[in-house]
C-alpha cells in the first residue's frame, strides 16, 4: 500500500505543476479526488508544531501571532534507510535542501514575497516536500489560523478571509480534519471543532488533537475530550505535549522534544494508562492508517477517474505540438505514466491477493 500512498503524492504534484502552466484539462477532478490531510484550528493553537512532530524535523515558522500567512502543501516521501533527508520546493526545483533550517527560512521568504511583510494572508500555496527514512508517507496541509480580530496592517475582512480559506479545504469530503485545540482554552469554544462540526457533522472524517496539555491548570485533566466525552468523534483524540515558546527560544531539538513528550505521558498519573495512544509519533501512525483505509475504500472511483484521465491526457497531448507548450506536454506525459503506474499497482492489488498491510 505504501507505493499506493508514493504514488498518489506523485500525482498530486505533477498536477500542481501543469496548474502552473495553466493546462486545462480535467485533472483538478483527480486532484479533488484523492485525501490529504488538513491541519485546522485557532491562531498560535499549535498547528504547525503538531506538523513538525509529525514529521519529527524542525522546519516551519512558529511562534505566536500570525506566523502562517499560506497554505503550505507539505508532500512527505520515505526512502530507504541510510540517505540523507532532504527538502524541495516546487518553486525552487532544481534545489535540495539537507539544512532545514535554511528550509524554514526560504519558507518565510516565500510567504513573504506574496504578501509582502505585512501580516496580510495569500491563499496561494507553497509547495514542499521532504524525503526521509523517517517519515511516513503523508500530504498534510498547514493553513493560516483561524482569528477573530484584524490586527494593525490587516483588512477588516481577515476573519473572514481566513475562515474561507480553511473552509475551502475541509469542506471537499475526501479532506481528512486534524482539528486542533489547545487544551488550556474551553472546548466549546474551540475554532477548529466548530468548523469542523459544520462540514463533518458525524465525525468521521475529523481527527481531534489536544495540543498545550502540559498548559492545563494545576488540578484539572483533559480526560473529558481525550476519553471522547466531551465531543465524541469517530476516531479517538489523541493528546499531544509540543514545546513551549521558551523551549524554541532556547532551540530545544526535536529528538529531546519527543522525549519529553513520551515522558510526559509515560509518568503522567491521568494519562499513564492511555500513554500508548497518546503523542507526535503515535499521531503519525494512525492518519498513515487512516489515509491508507480511505485511499483503499476509494480504488473503484480513483481508477475509473484514472482511466477517464488516460483518455483526456491523451487527448490532450495529441493538441499539443506548439513550442509554447513543451513543458506543459512532458508534464502531461509525466502524469499519463504515473496515471499507467498507479492503474497497474491496482490491479496487481485486487486481482494479486496482495491483501491489506503489505508495507
Ligand atoms: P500555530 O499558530 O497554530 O501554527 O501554532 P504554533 O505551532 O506556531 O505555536 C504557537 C505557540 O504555542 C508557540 O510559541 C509554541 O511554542 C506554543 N505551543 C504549541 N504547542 C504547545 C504545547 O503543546 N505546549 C506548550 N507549552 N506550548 C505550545
Ligand atoms: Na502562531
Ligand atoms: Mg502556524
Amino acid at each position: 500500500m505504501e507505493t499506493v500512498i508514493g504514488l498518489v503524492n506523485r500525482i498530486q504534484r505533477a498536477c500542481t505543476v501543469l496548474g502552473d502552466y495553466g493546462a486545462d484539462n480535467a485533472l483538478p477532478t483527480l486532484w479533488d479526488s484523492l485525501p490529504t490531510i488538513v491541519v485546522v484550528g485557532g491562531q498560535s493553537s499549535g498547528k504547525s508544531s503538531v506538523l513538525e512532530g509529525i514529521v519529527g524535523r524542525d522546519f516551519l515558522p512558529r511562534g505566536s501571532g500570525i506566523v502562517t500567512r499560506r497554505p503550505l502543501v507539505l508532500q512527505l516521501y520515505k526512502t530507504e534507510q541510510g540517505r540523507e533527508d532532504y527538502a524541495q520546493f516546487l518553486h525552487l526545483e532544481n534545489k535540495k535542501f539537507t539544512d532545514f533550517s535554511l528550509v524554514r527560512k526560504e519558507i518565510q521568504e516565500e510567504t513573504d514575497r506574496v504578501t509582502g511583510r505585512t501580516k496580510q494572508i495569500s491563499p496561494l500555496p507553497i509547495n514542499l516536500s521532504i524525503y526521509s527514512a523517517n517519515v511516513v508517507n503523508l500530504t498534510l496541509i498547514d493553513l493560516p489560523g483561524l482569528t477573530k480580530v484584524a490586527v494593525e496592517g490587516q483588512p477588516e475582512s481577515i476573519a473572514q478571509d481566513i475562515e474561507n480559506m480553511v473552509r475551502s479545504y475541509v469542506e471537499k469530503p475526501n479532506c481528512i480534519i486534524l482539528a486542533i485545540t489547545p487544551a488550556n482554552q474551553d472546548i466549546a469554544t474551540s475554532d477548529a471543532i466548530k468548523l469542523a462540526r459544520e462540514v463533518d457533522p458525524a465525525g468521521e472524517r475529523t481527527f481531534g488533537v489536544l495540543t498545550k496539555l502540559d498548559l492545563m491548570d494545576r488540578g484539572t485533566n483533559a480526560l473529558d475530550v481525550l476519553e471522547g466525552r466531551s465531543y465524541r468523534l469517530q476516531h479517538p483524540w489523541v493528546g499531544i505535549v509540543n514545546r513551549s515558546q521558551a523551549d524554541l527560544n532556547r532551540n530545544v531539538d526535536m529528538l529531546s522534544a519527543r522525549r519529553r513528550e513520551r515522558e510526559f505521558f509515560a509518568t503522567s498519573l491521568e494519562y499513564g494508562h492511555m500513554a500508548s495512544r497518546m503523542g507526535s509519533e503515535y499521531l503519525a501512525k494512525l492518519l498513515s492508517k487512516q489515509l491508507e483505509s480511505v485511499i483503499k475504500a476509494r480504488i473503484p472511483g480513483i481508477m475509473s477517474l484514472i482511466n477517464q484521465s488516460i483518455n483526456e491526457l491523451e487527448r490532450e497531448l495529441h493538441h499539443l505540438g506548439r513550442p509554447v507548450a513543451i513543458d506543459a506536454g512532458a508534464q502531461l506525459y509525466t502524469i499519463l505514466e504515473l496515471c499507467r503506474e498507479f492503474d497497474r499497482v491496482f490491479k496487481e492489488h485486487l486481482d494479486g491477493g496482495r491483501p491489506g498491510g503489505d508495507r
